[in-house]
């Protein structure tokens, strides 16, 4: 808090909020300020294994959430956070993300690799994961500037066969070799405009 409030503010306002939250469900606002601490307020991921959710579809959000809440998804920490909400707060959660703009990190990548990337995103990928990954289809999440250790850790969970592959997703994916996957990740992460 930038300004110095006297006690007795404080007090007045915390009666204020509480008074509110008693009266009305939280906003999609108020719900989403338990993701901050790693999603950031705007959406923007606050560390290299933590992804972006601005701009994703409210649809990729729930179906995330959702996957995460079953345990149908593998996560590290989703899934416990998970547990504590219901479909109708992953709904509010989705709506208040997929109003924001992509988040661009600007982080270095490899520049030849993520050129082969490039072409590969057009031949193989570009049918769902729309517009170099900056749009999100449906349950499609965005890929664009994804940090690129999340990237490469949720690739091996799909190939590791722990994180389970949309089917044809996986017709996609499963003819490639390593090299081209990784060249793949690094076009997403670099993908800062
Ligand atoms: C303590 C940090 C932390 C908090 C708080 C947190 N997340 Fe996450 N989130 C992660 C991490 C890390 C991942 C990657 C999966 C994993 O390992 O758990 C993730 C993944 C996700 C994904 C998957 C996105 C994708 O591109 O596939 C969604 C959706 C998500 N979080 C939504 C939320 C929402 C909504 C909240 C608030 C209720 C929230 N998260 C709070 C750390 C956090
Ligand atoms: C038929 C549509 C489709 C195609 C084609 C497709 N994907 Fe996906 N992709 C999805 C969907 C849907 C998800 C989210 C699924 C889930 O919940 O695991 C996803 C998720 C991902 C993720 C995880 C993102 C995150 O935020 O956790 C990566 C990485 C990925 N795709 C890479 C690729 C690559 C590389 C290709 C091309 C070789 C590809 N995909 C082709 C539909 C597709």
């Amino acid at each position: 808090m930038k300004q110095r409030w006297s006690g007795w503010t404080l007090a007045a306002g915390a009666l204020t909020i509480s008074a509110t939250a008693f009266a009305a469900p939280p906003t999609p606002e108020m719900i989403s300020f338990a993701c901050a601490g790693c999603h950031g307020t705007n959406g923007g991921s606050a560390g290299l294994t933590m992804p972006s959710l601005a701009g994703q579809s409210k649809t990729a959000i729930v179906e995330a959430m959702k996957k995460f809440k079953s345990g149908e998804r593998p996560s590290t920490v989703m899934g416990r956070l998970a547990k504590g909400y219901t479909d109708a707060d992953f709904e509010k959660m989705g709506e208040f993300f997929s109003k924001q703009k992509v988040h661009f990190t600007n982080q270095t990548v490899d520049k030849a690799k993520a050129a082969r990337g490039a072409e590969l995103q057009e031949a193989h990928c570009s049918r769902c994961h729309l517009d170099d990954g900056k749009d999100g289809k449906d349950d499609t999440p965005v890929m664009a500037s994804q940090w690129l250790p999340y990237l490469q850790m949720q690739m091996e969970l799909y190939q590791s066969g722990a994180r389970k592959m949309p089917e044809k997703m996986a017709e996609k994916v499963k003819p490639l070799s390593k090299e081209d996957l990784e060249a793949l990740l690094h076009f997403y992460a670099g993908v800062n405009k």
